[in-house]
């Protein structure tokens, strides 16, 4: 079903082309490097393989690549996503600008680099970041309120200048900090304290201009259509979605990557999405697969509801995770039965929103826990079997990490009559052979 995928990959390797890290160079697609986003190639190439289709939903829209693939592409693209932070960051991305709206953020922009620069001006309040000196020092702190009060100042509320002048700033706020983001979420880079022969003073005015200009370059290449981004959870998509779709394509949450929140907190803070550590943990905890704060509390207490469906190969991998030998087993167990009673909510819902015949992509990657492996390709394709979904394949898309055993895959299937050859194969597989 995937052959123009699968053809041209070897999956031994980790092909980079296929994450976030493509990206960076791609307009638009670059202006917020997120780690979980996947690249414009792996979507541009699947939706190559359909060119039926013209409205493409992703559940899980994150950053919105796979909308605003579409869009350039010529198709309707729509995006479900529960994070309001990357809900607003999604509605600038796939906004179409005009030549004079981008003249006016550029000349904006250089008024508000010559202010924020002078140490007189007034100056937003830092956000309520727990140990924030670990992201930012002193001096780069105040730059950063001097240079949010500027643009707040200088550019109406909920103008398209605004936004484009906050979405660099989000680039800015990186910039200027001292995470690193070189594992799959992040981390602090040392403080150095050695002495240095000679000082070396960053331009942050000038920081500002360079990434306002990357961004405004990517606002001059508008999309063909504007997609769409709906706020909504993804449990239940059909409340939040009245169209009906063609094709669809997605990344779900990551079994192990435990929190969307801690890699988005910086934005989310700088921008008023989050006033406080509790709220974090709440929005954590109606995401899928969060364990942020409160929402680890929450697991520790949490059942399994009526509603689950327990594939074998989940039970299995469950029994290996709560084996009493693992440190935290049960609590981590609850987390993976969790995230696949919501899986499951989420993928006996969605034929709800999808036309007869649509094609579903879940673009997947498998995860360990304790040495037990959790084979989320192969519950995915008996839960898509289950919700009615049929030729529901796996096809191995690259390897993940150093790990032999860690690989991302590509669980596509149909909605709708089964084809002639998988009737066959379903009536050879329920009938025994004499
Ligand atoms: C792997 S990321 C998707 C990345 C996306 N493919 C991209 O390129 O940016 C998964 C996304 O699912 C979102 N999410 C988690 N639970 C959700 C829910 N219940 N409803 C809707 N979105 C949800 C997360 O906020 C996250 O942005």
């Amino acid at each position: 079903m995937t052959s123009a995928l699968a053809t041209t990959l070897d999956t031994r390797k980790q092909n980079a082309h296929l994450t976030f890290k493509h990206n960076r160079h791609h307009g638009r697609h670059g202006w917020l490097r997120l780690t979980p986003a996947y690249s414009v190639p792996l979507v541009s190439k699947i939706l190559e393989g359909h060119n039926y289709a013209a409205t493409v939903l992703d559940p899980f829209s994150g950053t919105g690549t796979t909308a605003l693939c579409a869009a350039y592409a010529g198709l309707r693209g729509t995006g479900l996503e529960i994070n309001p932070f990357l809900v607003w960051f999604s509605s600038v991305k796939f906004r179409q600008f005009s030549p004079a709206t981008i003249e006016k953020t550029q000349a904006l922009g250089t008024v508000i680099a010559a202010a924020s620069s002078s140490e007189g001006i007034p100056s937003a309040d830092p956000p309520p970041i727990h140990n924030i000196e670990r992201w930012w020092n002193d001096q780069e702190l105040h730059f950063l309120c001097r240079l949010k009060a500027c643009i707040l100042d200088a550019a109406e509320e909920g103008s398209d200048e605004r936004n484009l002048l906050l979405v660099a700033f989000c680039r800015v706020v990186i910039t200027l900090s001292n995470a690193a983001f070189n594992h799959q979420s992040m981390s602090f880079k040392s403080a150095d304290t050695s002495p240095q022969l000679f000082e070396i003073k960053r331009d942050n005015a000038d920081i500002f201009l360079k990434e306002l200009s990357l961004v405004l370059s990517g606002a001059a290449d508008n999309p063909q259509i504007e997609p769409t981004i709906v706020t909504g959870d993804a449990r239940q998509p059909s409340r939040f979605l009245t169209d009906k779709f063609d094709m669809l394509i997605t990344s779900p949450p990551y079994p192990n990557r435990m929190s969307y929140i801690r890699e988005l907190r910086p934005y989310m803070y700088w921008l008023g999405f989050l006033t406080n550590g509790r709220d974090a943990g709440e929005h954590d905890w109606r995401a899928i697969g969060g364990t942020w704060g409160v929402a680890t509390s929450r697991l520790a207490e949490w059942t399994p509801s009526d509603k689950a469906f327990i594939p074998p190969a989940l039970k299995k991998s469950l029994a290996g995770i709560s084996n009493p030998k693992n440190n935290n087993g049960t609590l981590l167990a609850n987390y993976v039965a969790k995230y696949f009673e919501d899986t499951w909510l989420h993928l006996s819902d969605i034929g709800n929103v999808l036309n007869d015949d649509a094609k579903v992509h879940y673009v997947v990657g498998n995860s360990t826990f304790y040495g037990t492996l959790l084979p989320v390709e192969q519950i995915f394709q008996v839960m898509l079997q289950e919700a009615g979904f049929h030729d529901v394949e796996i096809v191995k898309i690259r390897k993940r990490n150093s790990k032999a055993e860690l690989f991302e895959f590509d669980v596509t299937g149909a909605k709708g009559r089964p084809s002639k050859r998988s009737t066959v194969r379903e009536s050879r597989r329920r009938s025994p052979r004499r």
